[in-house]
């Protein structure tokens, strides 16, 4: 029992892999991982921060985990909670004995040698100091389709909503070499798709200066093996043609570019200090249009920044028009601990933000019902992510990062990550629905 574990994990890819990370690496620990926690000696919970019911829930669960606390079990928080609240989890939490934000997991075996001798206050608490990554060779992959690479660590951005270069710690690369060392491994241990990850994905700086970021990703693309590359999250600022440029010759670089706006007003994006201007922003988009593959783009928006006028949200709404974005995830501003924007003037209502948010997802509904509406009757190659056997249905996700459900004529469903051409012969604002064309 004391050598089980059970770990659970909110928030963003990044998170996500981490996790994968973490598990390796108590597995190369001599630890077994169990399903429930209820079977686990130690219990780990991966938090995130970023929007306000976030830790919120984290207390919520570490509350519900209290009533295991009495069977000798241990309770690490990981994650970006673990890195913001730091030993405030020790007073509210008493039966946590670890707590480690993300930028010290490379100390975690230590860290459990000190667990296992019974040590109660065990901290991992960054406070932007490293400059070392972390990666592991034991990485456990629980995704069966799609392996992550994180290539950047942390922000130095500080966009001035954001608390994720606190929770994080400072922005650190990781070589080119060992990043194209792990995608020859996933691509020999069989995956085809490779997620590469970073807060600022595409403000990677190798340290080794041989490559940027627009030439690491092609080299990752044509690692034999590999039919899909996708990057998440690009910052604008650090957004290059050479990027598009590279997405256009190398087939295997995902047609999706996520490029987080947050506002279409460049008096907000003054105020939330992106430095960009809404111009600055649209070029990008423009040399994404101009390209020669049909690059699909999505984004992030905030509404309802201190100071945000109507005339503010008309213009990123205006925005939304001129983009005609594949997707949208629109969040209405929560004030995060020691951001800049905590204590700026004029905050919205909390009403009026969900008033505003309404207003850009209808508007986008609209746009997306259009833009998914042109697939209609084109055959397209899918990636199978799952099934619904209820509807004797394949789920499967396109290059463009759209999900396409659709049926096939063969008896047995086609396996998870393999991948079918799809004649789609219905679309919807969010999704598309089609029949498998041949099998390959
Ligand atoms: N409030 C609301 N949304 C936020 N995001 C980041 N910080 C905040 C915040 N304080 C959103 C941004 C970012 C996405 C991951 O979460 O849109 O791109
Ligand atoms: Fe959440 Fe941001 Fe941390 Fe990801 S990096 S877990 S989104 S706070």
């Amino acid at each position: 029992m004391s050598k089980t574990f059970y770990i659970e994990t909110f928030g963003c890819q990044m998170n996500a892999h981490d996790s994968e990370k973490v598990i390796g690496t108590l597995e190369h620990e001599g630890y077994q991982r169990v399903e429930n926690e209820d079977d686990a000696g130690l219990i780990l919970y991966n938090t995130c921060s970023i929007r306000d019911k976030a830790e919120q829930k984290v207390f919520h669960r570490l509350n519900e985990y209290k009533r295991l606390s009495g069977e000798g079990k241990k309770f690490a928080v990981l994650g970006c909670v673990a890195q913001q609240e730091g030993e405030k989890i020790f007073d509210r939490a008493p039966y946590v004995s670890l707590v480690s934000g993300s930028a010290s997991y490379r100390n975690l075996p230590q860290m459990l040698v000190r667990l296992e001798s019974g040590e109660k206050r065990i901290t991992g608490l960054d406070d932007r100091q490293t400059e070392e990554t972390f990666d592991t060779e034991f990485t456990a992959r629980t995704n069966p389709h799609r392996a992550y690479i994180t290539i950047v660590e942390g922000c130095d951005k500080f966009c001035a909503y954001c608390v994720v270069p606190y929770t994080r710690g400072k922005e650190r690369s990781r070589g080119s070499d060992s990043v194209l060392a792990e995608a020859r491994r996933i691509a020999d241990s069989g995956f085809t798709e490779i997620q590469l990850l970073g807060q600022n994905v595409n403000s990677y700086r190798d340290p080794s200066g041989r490559m940027t970021f627009a030439e690491l990703l092609a080299a990752v693309g044509q690692v034999p093996g590999i039919r899909r590359v996708r990057f998440t999250t690009s910052h604008p600022r650090d957004f290059t043609r050479e990027i598009v440029q590279a997405i256009d010759s190398i087939p295997s670089l995902c047609d999706h570019v996520h490029l987080p706006v947050q506002s279409g007003s460049t008096a907000v994006l003054r105020a939330m200090a992106r430095e960009y201007t809404r111009e600055w922003y649209l070029e990008r988009i423009s040399w994404m249009k101009a390209a020669k593959r049909d690059i699909s783009i999505t984004t992030d928006i905030i509404v309802g920044f201190p100071g945000e006028t109507d005339q503010d949200l008309e213009d990123t709404a205006t925005l939304l028009d001129e983009v005609q974005y594949d997707g949208v995830f629109a969040f209405k501003y929560s004030p995060r601990p020691n951001t800049p924007s905590i204590g700026m003037a004029d905050s919205i209502p909390e009403e009026e933000k969900s008033r505003r948010l309404q207003i850009l997802l209808d508007r986008q509904r609209e746009i997306q019902r259009r833009n998914y509406a042109k697939h209609l009757g084109t055959t397209m190659e899918v990636m199978v992510e799952g099934h619904n056997s209820a509807r004797a249905q394949v789920i499967g996700r396109s290059s463009q990062n759209k999900t396409v459900n659709f049926t096939t004529a063969q008896p047995i469903l086609p396996a998870v990550a393999s991948y079918r051409s799809v004649r789609i012969t219905q679309t919807f604002p969010n999704s598309l629905a089609g029949e498998a064309v041949a099998a390959e």
